[in-house]
């Protein structure tokens, strides 16, 4: 599976010792790209669990929609 994401950062977020998790004593990192707290992990990658792999996905509002073309600057 792939998902495609919109990110509107334009560099880097710098963790800060602020940023462990006070219960867990840890940092974890958003790869989804689905979290509301990104860069933190917060539980929205359970979306992701019964994609499929060779289907690529994006997620609007909550709501799962699969990709059907993805057209690039190649594509021509
Ligand atoms: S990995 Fe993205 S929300 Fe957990």
């Amino acid at each position: 599976m792939t998902r495609l994401v919109e990110l509107e950062a334009t560099g880097p977020r710098k963790l800060e010792p602020s940023d462990i998790d006070d219960e867990k004593g840890d940092v974890a990192v958003c790869q989804c790209g689905l979290s509301a707290s990104f860069p933190f992990c917060d539980g929205s990658h359970r979306q992701t669990d019964d994609e499929e792999s060779e289907t690529t996905y994006v997620y609007d509002d909550g709501e799962r929609a699969v990709v059907e073309r993805v057209v690039t600057a190649d594509d021509e």
